[in-house]
């Protein structure tokens, strides 16, 4: 196996580069130990130039000067940074909450919807800078690789991808080995194994280590975002989400752009502890995998969004919505964002957010995120006729037993049939 990889008739699929192919590379730089030790190899394996490419998607904490100081210093020919985290809460993460959009009950998606943002800029600059080939540090056995290969063959059949990890047979402990022997800086330290960590403004993931030993519960040290529930104040507080069309506009009732709400959303859930998930996970290649999630925007925009649109829409929207949701959130954790289903559904998402316009009240205490209030010009709902108090106006209690009558005529038959031989 180790051998045939890198012999040439091993080309599993059209877009993989032949050696012989490679000659400027545009690869997806995080600073991180893989993609600067590929940033190396890639110049030695190949004698191909190196163009760095890193994306701000509001990854907290992250210097981007550093990360593109240190690509140059390992010799990329240029080393680009693009603030897109604009593009990606408006266009990604928006349509995300308009869809409800949860994985597997639970998982928000903040990986799946970056990395087609993030393969599709490398398109971009691979052009800018005019290289044939676009390498990422994904392995072999996760989601992301589909995600991003599959973004570059649909978006740019010209160009040719490789994947170093997936190949090179290097483990941490070769990796490290190499590193040394290049000169390249190691962040953190070497001493310890550190979680694999994926992070941007609507989540961050934590993968490896204890997290793959099932019955293990987590460690206090794998939550580097949210605040353990038992430390979060003893003191409850009350947030609201105020939505225009399906769109968060305001918190707690002033107006925010969506890149500030979420990082706001972000901060206040972090306090209270909220959007912690242990998550056993259904990947696309097969495996199952388990994830910690620390997602404290969506933990509380999600719930609120999904109230809102409840409340505003019908009985038959309501039960319609979820089945569509459930798909556009499978169709994007499967990489498939570029499929027309993904924007044929998304028509339907902003017709039913058309209503979607009000304020929902979320408790935060300990970890739990609570709808308390409810706000809306559009919801279905009229107190005078939902009281218990009287009658009358539109409703009549008096045509109720009819209507119960009709309604339960098929089953009252259906059920006299199925016991009429039991006596
Ligand atoms: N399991 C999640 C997903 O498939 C998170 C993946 C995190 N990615 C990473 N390279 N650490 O979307």
């Amino acid at each position: 196996m180790a051998e045939q990889s890198r012999t040439p008739h091993t080309r599993t699929a059209s877009y993989l580069a032949e050696p012989g192919e490679v000659h400027r590379v545009l690869l997806l730089y995080s600073g991180g130990l893989d993609t600067s030790v590929m940033l190396k190899w890639i110049q030695d394996e190949y004698e191909a130039e190196v163009v760095a490419l890193t994306v701000n998607l509001g990854q907290p904490g992250e210097d981007y000067e550093v990360v593109q100081g240190k690509a140059i210093q390992l010799g990329a020919v240029a080393a680009e940074v693009v603030d897109a985290r604009e593009e990606f809460a408006r266009d990604f993460v928006v349509p995300a909450i308009k869809a409800n959009a949860i994985y597997g009950l639970a998982y928000p998606l903040f990986t799946a919807l970056g990395r087609p943002l993030i393969a599709k800029l490398a398109v971009e600059y691979a052009r800018k800078h005019g290289c044939d080939t676009i390498a990422h540090g994904c392995t072999g056995k996760g989601n992301d690789q589909v995600r991003i290969e599959a973004t570059v063959a649909t978006l740019a059949p010209e160009l040719k991808v490789i994947a170093p990890v997936r190949g090179w047979q290097m483990g941490r402990e070769e990796e490290i080995a190499y590193a040394r022997e290049h000169g390249i800086p190691i962040k953190g330290g070497a001493e310890h194994t550190p979680y694999s960590i994926d992070d941007n403004l609507w989540g961050r993931s934590s993968e490896g280590r204890w997290i793959e030993e099932l019955d293990h519960a987590p460690d206090d040290d794998v939550f580097q975002l949210v605040t353990r529930p038992e430390l979060a104040p003893d003191e409850p507080e009350v947030v609201t989400v105020t939505f225009e069309r399906g769109v968060p506009v305001a918190l707690d009732g002033e107006p925010l752009g969506i890149v500030e709400l979420l990082e706001r959303a972000a901060e206040i859930g972090c306090r209270h502890g909220v959007g912690i998930v242990d998550h056993i996970e259904d990947r696309i290649v097969g495996l199952k995998v388990r994830d910690i999630y620390e997602v404290p925007a969506a933990a509380i925009i999600l719930p609120a969004h999904a109230e809102l649109e409840r409340l505003v829409g019908t009985i038959h929207q309501n039960q319609f919505k979820g089945e569509l949701d459930r798909k556009w959130a499978y169709l994007v954790y499967a990489g498939l964002w570029w499929e027309p289903l993904r924007t044929d559904l998304d028509a339907y998402m902003e017709a039913v957010n058309a209503q979607v316009t009000g304020t929902i009240g979320m408790k935060l205490y300990k970890g739990m995120a609570r709808v308390v209030t409810r706000e809306s010009p559009n919801a279905v709902y009229d107190a005078a006729l939902s009281t218990f108090e009287t009658s009358g106006g539109l409703f009549s209690q008096q045509a109720s037993p009819g209507f119960i009558e009709l309604w339960s005529l098929q089953s009252r038959m259906a059920h006299r049939l199925r016991t009429r031989d039991e006596g």
